[in-house]
């Protein structure tokens, strides 16, 4: 395969994403960032005084992920709870104007939407500082997952759509027996799982996306250099039995384990400025189920969501990458010849 042969495939794959319909399933997390510009000090405590500039709110956790899907062109069902609250109808109204099918998301009167409140304080035209984050959370205690809601949504979107895509944040929608019921699925279609704090509950999907801090919980192990996160992979590969491992490792990019096939490492791509990798494993779980779903081999599927991540840690806050720029960031990165090799494999 010759770098334009691979460039013109890159370009067809991500064309593909359009017949693509994926089931995002996890904890949605409404993100609002609330712009002040600095004061004075206060005469009551020794604290600063700001004032206040302007709101923005913006769907985090499951839902970032289902708008990077929509972004892609990908037809997105989403199964998650939000709380009888301004930010759950706001964040479902911008899925909804994005294109994902929102049907699936139940409103709940006995908790809050999950909510992350970053009070960014700063000029006028410079980046801000955040001040501080408030986080809104449902009290574990008090409520009890919907779990037969949750199964039931998942089943009526099931005949929809070609996988899977669990996108889990620690909090109350993927109960056990929900995560039972997906791994049920992964006997005939892909469920691809980035889980916070629960790895090792998914055992037997097609492909997990850590990132290496949770790759070292759910492995045992530190990373420390490019050795330790070689053997974290491998070691989720055989003890958790998925079919593929995507190590996202921050600025050292990334490594994909798949059975009978060497590791393939991927180095970032793009000189741009980083500005903000918050999302940016949201966008890489997104980029490689699409990918899969439009016929990439898995090492030419993980070359892509790395070109996608690189698109939106250039941008601030949880971003989204569509199909033009990823267009633009592929033809820029051609495949590695390594990623060519295990492809070929
Ligand atoms: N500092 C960086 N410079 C360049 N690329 C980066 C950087 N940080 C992240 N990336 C890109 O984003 C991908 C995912 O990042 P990371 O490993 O931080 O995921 P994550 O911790 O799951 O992110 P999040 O949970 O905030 O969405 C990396 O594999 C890489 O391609
Ligand atoms: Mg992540």
């Amino acid at each position: 395969m010759s770098d334009r042969d691979g460039a013109l495939e890159l370009g067809a794959i991500v064309t593909r994403m359009r017949g693509a319909s994926i089931c995002v399933v996890g904890d949605l997390i409404a993100d609002l960032y609330v712009h002040t510009r600095p004061a004075r000090l206060s005469r009551e405590a020794p604290v600063l005084i700001v004032h206040h500039e302007r709101e923005e709110l913006i769907p985090g956790g499951a839902a970032n992920t289902a708008r990077n899907l929509a972004a892609l062109g990908v037809k997105v069902w989403l199964v998650a709870d939000v709380g009888a609250d301004a930010a759950g109808a706001a964040v479902s109204e911008q899925l909804a104007a994005a294109g994902v099918d929102v049907s699936g998301i139940l409103r709940r009167d006995d908790r809050p939407t999950v909510t992350k409140t970053r009070v960014l304080a700063g000029d006028p035209h410079r980046t801000k500082q955040q001040l501080v984050r408030i986080d809104k959370e449902p009290r574990r205690a008090e409520t009890r997952p919907r779990v037969a809601e949750t199964i039931a949504r998942l089943e009526r979107a099931e005949p929809q759509v070609a996988a899977f895509l669990v996108s889990d944040y620690d909090y109350d929608l993927l109960a056990p027996p929900v995560i039972d019921w997906l791994r049920a699925r992964a006997a005939k279609k892909p469920v691809v799982v980035d889980s916070r704090h629960r790895l090792p509950r998914f055992g037997g999907v097609a492909v997990i996306t850590p990132n290496e801090e949770e790759a070292e919980a759910a492995a045992g192990l530190r990373i420390e250099s490019r050795e330790d996160a070689l053997e974290a992979g491998r070691r989720l590969l055989t003890q958790l039995a998925v079919g593929a491992v995507l190590l996202t490792r921050g600025k050292h990019g990334m490594m994909l384990f798949a059975a009978g096939v060497p590791p393939v490492e991927y180095p970032v791509v793009g000189k741009g400025e980083v500005v903000d990798v918050s999302g940016a494993g949201d966008t890489v779980v997104a980029a490689f189920t699409a990918a899969r779903l439009a016929g990439a081999a898995l090492p030419v599927a993980a070359w892509i969501s790395n070109a996608a991540a690189s698109v939106v840690v250039m941008k601030v806050g949880a971003a989204i990458c569509v199909p033009e720029e990823l267009q633009k960031a592929l033809a820029l990165a051609p495949l590695p010849a390594s990623a060519i090799r295990s492809a070929e494999a």
